[in-house]
């Protein structure tokens, strides 16, 4: 029995220490690279027509955009949607959220790399790589380093963008030549040789001090104790990390204690930002939803947020949500003059994954029995299945976007709201997204539902 741990991390609001080296990737073409699964799945269902998407005629291919990168980035933000969902059915309407589906879905991209039968099936399923052409799904590593590489090449110099992937194997095994090449190529690290079988616990400690390494000692313990066992025999490492600086900042002397209503009907005080200035926004009354988009430097990278209109649960926004009334809220947004009100948070959230995407679904890639990764390890073995799949995120918002450099001198205030002025006070629970514009790729995702804390 052999099981494989996938570990995604995700941060936001970190220096990059290094940049991840994907000029290779990003200039190659699919035939220059041998990026072929060992299994192919085809819907039964569905006769797709080579270059044609589902989506209707109003979804127009971004500038300079790869179809194949535009389509991917959409099955992307289908999974982010539903995949929330499930998460915040597991939690309670009064806790944060925040993770980051773009890395969910390439980590278990690479495990459909090596993936047959019904393995692979519901991995097509689950992540709608099925709703997707056939040759983009076949070749879906080589589009998820295209779409980093849009997404690293965007961000501004002002932000950072910063992926770092690695595969950790039990030494004694050997791996499929073909996985490990593709893997170095689409991730940029070669797979990295542990001694899980006898020192478990000294290998959950390196990987660890890599992630470690790699966030500028942010991040520790990714890996749980005991998350590594003498039956690991690979780790599948993935971590993104972003920091950006609002192209508007918000004035240090604006921020004031406010209050803040939580699900429950507490209120708790949170130092709140203000700025007024021009931004794209819109009032969905239908939805009873405001929408407001706050751009950071460079304009590719922006962070939306949902509030719900006063009265309106959180929940119910959630509950109604999908991929399609999203892009709608964002197609219908307009530059105006707006007041916005903003806390001053910090989340941090970190699960293991893999319970919600069995709900979803991906039943057998768990399963000792029914897990079929031939690819992935060499010799024919049949015995590999994924045993655990931890994910961690991090997000910090502030006056400048990022750490602030935290001299703000906190006052308590009453508020005089300006008369006639569109107001943005996201005083209640809201949801917030933070996106690639043009794409509309979902880098992260999640719920301030209680920024005191
Ligand atoms: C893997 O890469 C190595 C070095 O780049 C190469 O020599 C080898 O032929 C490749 N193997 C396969 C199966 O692609
Ligand atoms: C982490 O960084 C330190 C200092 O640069 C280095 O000595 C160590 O080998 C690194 N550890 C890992 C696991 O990469
Ligand atoms: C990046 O940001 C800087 C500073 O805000 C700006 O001057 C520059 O034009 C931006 N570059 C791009 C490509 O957007
Ligand atoms: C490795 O995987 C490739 C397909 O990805 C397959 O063609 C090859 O036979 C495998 N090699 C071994 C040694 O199992």
């Amino acid at each position: 029995m052999h099981l494989l741990v996938l570990c995604l991390l995700s941060v936001w609001g970190l220096a990059a220490p290094e940049h991840y080296a994907v000029e290779d990737i990003c200039t190659a073409k699919p035939r220059h690279i041998p990026v072929n699964p060992i299994c192919i799945y085809r819907n039964p269902e569905k006769k797709p027509q080579e270059g044609e998407g589902q989506e209707p005629a109003k979804d127009k291919l971004p500038e300079s955009t790869n179809p194949r990168v535009w389509e991917l980035s959409k099955a992307n933000s289908r999974f982010a949607v539903v995949f929330y969902k499930y998460l915040a059915d597991s939690k309670d309407n009064g806790q944060n959220i925040f993770m980051s589906p773009l890395s969910i879905s390439t980590a278990f991209a690479m495990t459909k790399l090596g993936a047959c039968g019904s393995t692979l099936q519901q991995l097509m399923e689950v992540f709608r790589f099925d709703t997707i052409s056939e040759k983009t799904s076949d070749q879906i590593h080589f589009f998820f380093a295209k779409l980093n590489c849009r997404l690293y090449k965007k961000a501004n110099k002002s932000s950072e963008l910063v992926s770092a992937n690695r595969l950790f194997g039990e030494k004694s095994l050997v791996f499929n030549e073909t996985y490990q090449n593709i893997s170095e190529i689409v991730y940029g690290a070669k797979l990295w040789p542990l001694n899980f079988k006898e020192k478990p616990e000294l290998s959950r400690q390196i990987i660890n001090e890599w992630v470690a390494n790699k966030t500028e000692k942010r991040i520790t313990e990714v890996i749980p104790e005991g998350g590594i066992d003498d039956l690991t025999v690979l780790v599948l490492v993935n971590t993104i990390y972003f920091k950006g600086h609002w192209k508007s900042q918000f004035p240090a002397p604006n921020t004031k204690l406010d209050i803040f209503h939580k699900a429950n009907g507490e209120t708790c005080q949170v130092p709140t930002m203000y700025q007024e200035s021009k931004f794209r926004y819109a009032f969905i009354p239908q939805d009873k939803v405001q929408v407001l988009e706050l751009p950071y430097k460079g304009d590719d990278i922006t962070m939306l947020l949902v509030l719900p209109s006063a009265g309106t649960p959180l929940e119910e926004v959630e509950r109604e949500l999908t991929s399609e009334k999203l892009q709608g809220w964002i197609d219908s947004m307009k530059e105006m003059s707006l007041f916005v009100y903003l806390p001053r948070f910090r989340v941090e959230d970190s699960f293991s994954v893999k319970e919600k995407l069995r709900k979803m679904g991906l039943e057998d890639l768990f399963s000792p029995e029914n897990a079929r990764l031939p690819g992935i390890i060499a010799e024919g073995r049949t015995d590999l299945y994924v045993s655990e799949a931890f994910h961690k995120a991090f997000l910090e918002v502030n006056e400048e976007g990022s750490e602030a450099s935290a001299a703000t001198a906190v006052t308590i205030s009453g508020r005089s709201f300006p008369m006639n002025r569109k107001i943005f006070n996201a005083n209640r629970p809201f949801l917030l997204f933070i996106r690639e514009a043009a794409l509309n790729t979902i880098i992260f995702m999640g719920r301030i539902a209680d920024p005191c804390s």
